[in-house]
């Protein structure tokens, strides 16, 4: 299989590469990985082949030529994997245009791609789509729930959904909770701040009256897997989120606890104290399909905790079976 992975200098993009080209995967040797970034590769890997995005004069994204024209079959993948983005949320509210251009046009750009060569296009979409400020129904924000984005970098994801839409069963769209464990690359991950504040011994802000569903970047990893094993679940939206909804302060003790770090460093606070665009209270997501397709619940917070930062065991990538 011909898989092209775009923003793999990224985090979730740096672990989707490592799972698909570990040796401990057997079917890791039948796929051809195109990694398609800003910048060209740090290490060389014979499985991966690096594609540089080039730019218009007035700076936009394009495909790489031998992409955009005619492309070799040799080039063509079976399935595009577009983790790419502006993900920082105070970063889209700063400059909208960017983050248009970064999540919406680019998108677009690969979904045109997509349907001219009849490839498959799976999108990362985030929960923060959803309007965090009234309380979700119990369990979590469901597909069938209506989106109602209130950041750019919200809006953006759910215009750059809507362009995948149009793929039909083509396209599939995994609306992903927060994410965490270890970094792979050098975007550092989202503990990183946390991980810098425990070495220099700095208070860290942890919001008391914010909720999210966190999952651990290994199971969005095994999810995927079994997309592309089923090559089934296009047309459609699935939500990928970990069991438990907990406050951030209740996640990040869990970190510093998993690290062995001082609790007294948290600093009990209100996602209202900081800057910025308004952080949406509770996007929990409800993610019973993405279970269902694992064939089991995610792992709990703590464990996956342990396995990511504290180098436990691999975790299973196994699909569940498929019941006709
Ligand atoms: N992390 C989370 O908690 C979370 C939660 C929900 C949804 N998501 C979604 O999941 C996906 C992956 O997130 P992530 O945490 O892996 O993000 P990340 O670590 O910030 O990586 C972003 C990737 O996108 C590239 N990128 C950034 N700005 C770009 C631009 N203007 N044009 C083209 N490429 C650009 C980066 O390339 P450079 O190396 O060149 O900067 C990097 O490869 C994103 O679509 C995000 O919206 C993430």
């Amino acid at each position: 299989m011909k898989i092209l992975i775009t923003g793999t200098t990224g985090f979730l993009g740096s672990h989707l590469v490592a799972a698909l080209t570990s040796p401990s995967d057997p079917l890791s040797r039948e796929r051809v990985i195109f990694a398609l970034n800003r910048r060209p590769p740090h290490r060389n890997h014979a499985q991966i082949h690096p594609f540089t995005w080039e730019h218009t004069p007035r700076g936009e994204l394009i495909l790489p030529e031998a992409l955009r024209e005619n492309p070799a079959s040799e080039v063509l993948p079976d399935v595009i994997i577009h983790t790419a983005a502006m993900s920082s949320f105070p970063g889209c509210e700063e400059n909208p245009e960017a983050a248009h251009r970064a999540n919406v046009a680019v998108t677009e750009q690969l979904v045109a791609f997509a349907a001219a060569h009849a490839v498959s296009l799976i999108f990362l979409s985030t929960d923060l789509i959803f309007d965090g400020n009234r309380p979700p129904p119990v369990g979590g924000f469901r597909v069938s729930d209506r989106p109602m984005p209130r950041s750019v970098y919200a809006r953006t994801k759910s215009l750059a959904e809507a362009k995948v839409q149009q793929l039909g069963p083509r396209g599939l769209i995994l609306r992903t909770s927060l994410l965490y464990g270890n970094a792979l690359s050098d975007h550092g991950g989202p503990l990183q701040w946390v991980k810098n504040a425990i070495e220099q011994r700095a208070p860290i802000p942890a919001f008391t009256d914010e909720w999210r569903t966190p999952l651990a970047v290994e199971e969005l990893v095994a999810v995927i897997l079994c997309c592309l094993e089923r090559k089934t679940l296009g047309g459609s939206i699935l939500h990928c989120a970990g069991t438990e909804r907990v406050s951030r302060y209740d996640f990040l003790q869990a970190v510093l606890e998993t690290l062995g770090a001082d609790l007294e460093l948290l600093s009990p606070t209100s996602r209202t104290t900081v800057g910025g665009p308004p952080r949406p209270a509770d996007v929990s997501l409800a993610a019973d399909e993405m279970s269902a397709l694992l064939g089991r619940p995610p792992l709990p917070i703590r464990a996956a905790l342990k396995r990511s930062l504290g180098g436990s065991s691999e975790n299973s990538t196994d699909c569940a079976p498929v019941t006709s």
